[in-house]
């Protein structure tokens, strides 16, 4: 079987693959009903180390819709809590034989860590500062149903893009799809070098987005700035946050992404998260749902005798 670690290492066809994938249960979950039960008989375990909304909902949904038996672990009340490693918690997962495991964790590496050590097919619902696949892919389906392609459109990635994971799948996905893509922050939230993954660095705001057919706003990661410089909120949002003046220097019809959570007032104003026009913010959380079943099947067909990853 085949892992969804990581953006890193796929082909730009099989990116492609998945968001084709998708696109039938975007039609499926906007009609009454929803169920399908190619999964019935295999069992999910979401394993959330780090909190989530979107995410672990959706991944909930998703294998639900597809007929799954979904166990979400309780981490607060596991064995965890009394220190029981992380391998041991994957080798018990892996020995209660669930046919695919989802994983957040907030160390960079701990899901390709369990992957290695269980015998079923783990996708990566974030991990620390590495990668956030799912995202990225829902992020591309976004974008490609409402621009109609990907392929020479100017992306703008802005904000905290140091300690950000959905930044650093976006810009592995997005290049790989034949984007253009600019990361704008602040000199601090900047990561070095970061030219080599084939971007093009900004610190200035204004000239970051100037032109730009899609910004993606990113949350301000205070809780990954321990010991480390945190910009005052209305400084950041001053300098750095997405007002509708400085989205008139984007492209006319512009779309605005955020991931979510918001930190509204922060990285985003309200009044521009809210422009149904503008921003795609909620379509991508629909079109999560979409994606994340596309990779549950295709990640399972292996075990359901079916050729696939
Ligand atoms: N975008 C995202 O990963 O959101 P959650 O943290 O709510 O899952």
């Amino acid at each position: 079987h085949r892992d969804l670690v990581s953006i890193y290492g796929l082909q730009p066809w099989e990116i492609t693959g998945l968001l084709d994938e998708a696109e039938q249960w975007v039609e499926v979950n906007r009609g009454r009903t929803k169920h399908d039960e190619r999964l019935r008989g295999l069992t999910l375990i979401n394993a959330f180390f780090e909190n989530s909304t979107r995410t672990l909902l959706s991944f909930e949904i998703a294998g639900k819709r597809l007929g799954a038996d979904v166990v979400n672990m309780a981490v607060a009340q596991s064995s965890v809590k009394k220190g029981e490693t992380l391998i041991d918690t994957a080798m018990t997962l892996n020995a209660m034989r669930a046919d695919v495991i989802v994983i957040r964790h907030e160390s960079s590496g701990a899901v390709q860590l369990i992957a290695d050590k269980v015998d079923c097919p783990v996708l990566n619902a974030g991990d620390g500062r590495h990668e956030h696949p799912t995202q990225a892919l829902l992020d591309a389906l976004t974008i490609r149903r409402r621009k109609g392609r990907i392929e020479g459109l100017t992306v703008a990635i802005c904000g905290d893009v140091l300690h950000s994971r959905v930044a650093r799948s976006n810009i592995l996905c997005l290049t790989a799809l034949g984007a253009e893509v600019r990361v704008v922050a602040p000199p601090t939230l900047l990561p070095p070098a970061i030219e080599a993954m084939g971007v093009t660095p900004f610190t200035d705001f204004d000239e970051g987005i100037a032109g730009a057919d899609v910004v993606m706003m990113l949350r301000l990661q205070r809780e990954r700035m321990a010991g480390g410089f945190v910009p005052s909120p209305r400084e950041y949002h001053m300098l750095h946050g997405l007002t509708p003046e400085r989205l008139a220097r984007a492209a006319p019809d512009a779309l605005v992404m955020h991931p979510g959570p918001m930190n509204r007032g922060i990285e985003i104003a309200s009044s521009v998260a809210d422009d149904l026009q503008r921003s795609a913010i909620t379509e991508q959380v629909e079109m999560g749902v979409a994606v994340r079943m596309a990779c549950l099947d295709v990640l399972t067909r292996g075990r359901r005798g079916i050729e696939g990853w």
